[in-house]
């Protein structure tokens, strides 16, 4: 039985980690596949690369890889964890993933469960553990975005394909009850009506069972998306969350350090920035290398603007997710790294 502190506890992000497969993949090597080129992708995304997962790698590999790097960034022991959430659309196991993240992981004493909800995954996965460490209920929460939409893009249609690409990030999360906090701020939003612009869906087939009843067969449809839809969607609320977000916490664009967007397309991240007229050098941006990851993008980009040196301890930065559901959602959120 935990006992619960009386007031609302802080929640502090003391490390990150991320992880890549090691197979790129331009633009150019693309254009063996589909009608396509390099000058088509660059200017209507910013994207010139995307790494898969190959033989000798998964989804549970990056996860692992990228969860150790955080943990050791915090410098804290896998046991100590409580928790383990691992945002992803695209599980080794529709069971859940995360169980095996954690046996990886030798974190022993933590429960541990998927959420999914797309390229917001992350953001909404670290609200949600945010709100087990604002109690007290628990200590130390690792949260994981992952994403191998490789396995379900449609690599002969050429609308979706160049976007994506499949990486792993990770941060970890620490309660604290002395008045420090990191998680300024969030919203969440969620539109299931507009939902089928951007779709994974169970395939319809079915198969005889016994007598006249059938069963549906397991299995899924790549991915289908109605790209103008999409764009049009972000463009638009993305925008609008980010400014209600300001609003509620009080804060002004030019307080920002980062804007720690989505990475889904380099003319999103632009028409955001300068909504708020907020400098170029202030959006973060790793398109070009890994496209669009889902899940993954917002802790990849985090763990390497950490890593250069870019996000310094005490920076306040604004972070959405957007995507299918269609959900987006908002943070705003400070970077204090390890004591
Ligand atoms: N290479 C060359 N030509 C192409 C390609 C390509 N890869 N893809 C499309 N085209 C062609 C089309 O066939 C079309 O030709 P046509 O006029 O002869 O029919 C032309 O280019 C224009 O196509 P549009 O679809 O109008 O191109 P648009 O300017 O809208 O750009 C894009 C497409 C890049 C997909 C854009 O709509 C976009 O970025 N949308 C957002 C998508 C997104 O971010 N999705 C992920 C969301 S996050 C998540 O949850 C997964």
């Amino acid at each position: 039985m935990v006992e619960l502190p009386l007031r609302p506890c802080g929640v502090l992000i003391r490390g990150c980690g991320s992880a890549t497969p090691s197979r790129s993949i331009s633009n150019e090597d693309l254009g063996q596949r589909v009608e396509t080129s390099d000058e088509w992708i660059r200017s209507r995304t910013g994207i010139g690369a995307r790494r898969v997962v190959g033989t000798n790698e998964s989804l549970i590999d990056l996860s692992a890889a990228a969860s150790s790097a955080a943990l050791e960034m915090a410098g804290w022991p896998a046991e100590s964890l409580d928790l383990i959430l691992l945002a992803t659309s695209t599980p080794d196991d529709l069971f859940g993933s995360a169980p095996r993240l954690q046996s990886r992981l030798g974190a022993s004493h933590a429960a541990a469960f998927d959420l999914t909800a797309a390229c917001s995954g992350f953001l909404f996965a670290l609200i949600t553990a945010a709100q087990y460490l604002r109690s007290g209920a628990m200590r130390r929460i690792l949260v994981v975005g992952a994403d191998q939409l490789s396995r379900w893009v449609d690599w002969n249609d050429r609308r979706s394909c160049v976007l994506f690409g499949d990486a792993a990030g990770a941060v970890v999360l620490e309660s604290r009850d002395d008045g420090q906090d990191d998680l300024l701020g969030f919203l969440m939003r969620c539109d299931g009506s507009r939902g089928e612009v951007l779709q994974l869906p169970q395939i319809k087939t079915h198969a005889p069972l016994v007598g006249e009843a059938t069963h549906q067969c397991g299995g899924f449809e790549p991915i289908r998306m109605n790209g103008q839809e999409v764009y049009k969607f972000a463009v638009r609320e993305v925008p609008a969350i980010l400014e209600a977000l300001l609003d509620t916490t009080n804060c002004q664009a030019e307080q920002l350090d980062w804007l720690l967007l989505h990475q889904a397309n380099q003319r999103i991240l632009d028409a955001v920035a300068e909504r708020f007229s907020i400098p170029k050098t202030k959006v973060l941006s790793n398109l070009a290398n890994y496209g669009n990851t889902s899940a993954a993008t917002i802790p990849l980009m985090l763990d390497e603007a950490v890593r250069d040196g870019r996000v310094q301890p005490g920076h306040q930065l604004a972070s959405s997710g957007f995507g299918a559901g269609l959900s987006w959602g908002a943070a705003l959120l400070r970077w204090s790294g390890p004591a």
